[in-house]
């Protein structure tokens, strides 16, 4: 078999998507997007920005668009390089709702209800949609459609990428071998960055306090605010440990942002006290997220460069999408599509 231009031998295939959910923060850079741009290096990669599953609980069409928009522009100002990998947005590409239909007719209904995240969004509604119980298995059609190799994802996600991989090896079983069952990788640089008011918590974007968390697009003056003001622990040693969250956060934060470990941040600020070690902090955090945002202020203005983007990823995405819906339709036993 020739390869295809779309994959390149020997490259394994890396798929993560997510919802175009407004802005990113630091957390979400240091903990996810950045190992992603690290990976294009070599690997095949895909990144998805899923709208379809967006829609999975109410959501305002012009904050959607303009969600949608701004989160591609924040990856790619990021590192995510539309000449490298494929970025694409979900709906998009057709192939995504059409396999997960067909995986569904593999997926009993028992097992989506015992999903952890369907329960706990299920409890904050009054009414659930069937499109939220279906999500997990919207999910597995973005990775298989693609047949990736390896899936990035957060502790929240493991669950429905074990449910792709239930249903990659039940449909190789029942039909024929098709898809590659997807591993997940899981990073550990910087996969726990924290609340800046409460190390105990993770760092979120609907954080209310709004010095707990730095977002990828603040200014640089509201960045060093907001490091100067983060909670640290009794005592004025600046080490990591469990009696010392505070710290130890910002310890991550700074080892994530300048590539150096903590225990070399700790000697370098040994005697050194809280106020010198956050300005330090602050710098690093500036030092890496100015870039981006420079690169995330000029691409949100430029909507056709935007659009020029999701037209690559989206021609890229859809010829290998229709590959596999083409194998799988024939497997399944639908007549071939006249043409
Ligand atoms: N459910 C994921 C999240 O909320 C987003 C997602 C959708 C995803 N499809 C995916 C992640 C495929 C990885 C692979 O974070």
């Amino acid at each position: 078999m020739s390869e295809s231009p779309e994959k390149p031998a020997g490259r394994p295939v890396v798929l993560t998507c997510a919802q175009p959910t407004g802005r990113l923060h630091l957390g979400n850079y240091l903990g996810a997007v950045l190992n992603w741009g690290r990976m294009q290096d070599d690997h095949d990669c895909y990144f998805g920005i899923v709208d379809q599953h967006a829609i999975t609980v109410p959501t305002v069409p012009a904050e959607l668009r303009d969600n949608t928009y701004s989160c591609l522009a924040q990856y790619v100002a990021c590192g995510l390089d539309p000449a490298r990998s494929r970025l694409f947005v979900q709906s998009h590409v057709l192939g995504h709702t059409e396999l997960a239909w067909i995986l569904g007719c593999l997926c009993p209904l028992g097992q989506l209800e015992r999903m952890t995240q369907f329960k706990d969004k299920s409890r904050k509604q009054q009414s659930v949609d069937s499109g939220l119980l279906f999500y997990p298995v919207l999910m597995a059609a973005d990775i298989l459609l693609y047949n990736a190799a390896l899936v990035p994802v957060g502790d929240d996600q493991k669950q429905h990428l074990e449910l792709a991989r239930d249903l990659a090896q039940k449909f190789n079983h029942r039909y024929s071998e098709t898809f590659c069952i997807p591993e997940p990788f899981l990073s550990k640089v910087g996969s726990r960055i924290m609340s800046l008011q409460d190390p105990g918590a993770k760092m979120s974007k609907s954080d209310p306090n709004h010095a707990a968390t730095v977002f990828i697009t603040d200014r640089p003056e509201d960045v060093r605010r907001k490091i100067m003001s983060a909670v640290t622990d009794s005592g004025a040693e600046v080490r990591s440990g469990p009696d010392k969250p505070g710290v130890t956060n910002l310890l991550s934060i700074m080892s994530a942002c300048t590539g150096r470990p903590v225990a070399a941040l700790e000697s370098e600020f040994a005697g050194r006290g809280y106020g010198d070690f956050k300005k330090a902090v602050a710098d690093a955090v500036i030092a890496t997220l100015d870039p981006v945002r420079v690169r995330y202020d000029e691409l949100i203005k430029d909507k056709p460069e935007l659009s020029r983007i999701l037209k690559a990823g989206a021609e890229q995405a859809q010829a290998t999408a229709f590959r596999t819906l083409s194998k799988v339709h024939r497997k399944v036993g639908f007549v071939e599509r006249p043409r």
